[in-house]
């Protein structure tokens, strides 16, 4: 293997990051970048060959859970074992600060770089396009998602998501509020959705919804769809035991364009992964 060097990635990498990002077609924008960088400043990790950048990985850690994502290598130096270096830097990050399992998302392609090191298929992860549309909802028990509530909605996504999310959630609030509901009967909460800007359209995720409140999820669905223009690009990653919310988007015209493999190194989590109808992102879960 040729000299490499793994150090800590930083602000100015951020260009680099977001040109291979584009490259791959991934649809993240420069923000997405920046903020995957401030969840964790210490865990992103940029790989180096004679001074040049060739690589790059991202992590997130939630306690005991801890996510790595965005990882890409230069096409020029693939199959040299660059992309196994930086996942053992990025899984030591982690492990180092207590985490129990850490989880990813493999494309289907690659996941023996992840069974190598141990990770196990745990289920595919469907990722689904569609396109918005108006839809005057009647009554829904749906609403603008306030400041006040992200706490209460980090405790009620904990027990779906296998961790709390409060740091990740916050910051998505904070960039898109108007793109954010929740759904509340008498005052419990039920569910809630998120959206955010992508390159070519918007992202929806997290959408959490109590698996026996089918309905309640496709209304939040139905919110954030008609505040966006009409006819613009969504993209949804959905896990294919929610067979619930792969009906609901099959309904409304989503149709699916690939899958990946969610994997899981270390301890198993006993989360509800019928409770998400999309995740956040493949990046950080
Ligand atoms: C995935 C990626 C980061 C791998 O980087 P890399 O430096 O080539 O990885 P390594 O050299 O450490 O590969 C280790 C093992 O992973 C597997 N692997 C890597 N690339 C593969 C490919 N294109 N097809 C099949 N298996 C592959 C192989 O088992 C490989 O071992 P081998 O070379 O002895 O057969 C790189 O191909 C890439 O940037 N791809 C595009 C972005 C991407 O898909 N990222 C991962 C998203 S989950």
């Amino acid at each position: 293997m040729d000299d490499v060097l793994v150090r800590l990635l930083n602000n100015d990498d951020i260009s680099f990051v977001h040109e291979l990002n584009v490259m791959e077609g991934w649809g993240d924008t420069r923000r997405d970048i920046e903020r995957m960088l401030e969840y964790e400043p210490n865990g992103c990790f940029l790989a180096e060959v004679n001074g040049e950048r060739v690589g790059h990985i991202f992590t997130v850690n939630y306690g005991l859970l801890g996510w790595i994502g965005l990882l890409i290598v230069k096409p020029a130096y693939r199959r040299r074992g660059i992309g196994s270096l930086l996942m053992k830097r990025a899984i030591k990050y982690l492990l180092d600060r207590g985490v129990k399992t850490i989880r990813l998302e493999s494309v289907y392609k690659i996941a023996n770089l992840y069974r190598n090191l141990g990770f196990i298929d745990e289920y595919d992860s469907l990722r689904f396009q569609g396109l918005s549309f108006e839809h005057k909802l009647s009554q829904s028990n749906v609403f603008p998602m306030r400041e006040e509530e992200l706490g209460e909605v980090a405790k009620f996504d904990e027990k779906y998501f296998g961790a709390n999310r409060f740091r990740v959630l916050s910051k998505l609030y904070h960039d898109y509020p108007h793109l954010c509901f929740v759904s509340r009967l008498n005052s419990k909460i039920l569910g809630y959705i998120m959206c955010r800007e992508r390159m070519d359209g918007y992202r929806i995720g997290p959408w959490i919804c109590s698996p026996h409140r089918p309905q309640i999820a496709l209304n939040l669905l139905l919110k954030c769809l008609s505040v966006l223009e009409p006819k613009v690009k969504i993209f949804i990653g959905v896990p294919a035991v929610n067979e619930v919310a792969v009906k609901i988007l099959q309904k409304q015209v989503f149709r699916q364009y690939s899958k990946s493999i969610r994997m899981y190194l270390g301890v198993k989590i006993e989360d509800e992964p019928e409770g998400v109808y999309a995740i956040g992102g493949p990046e950080k879960g």
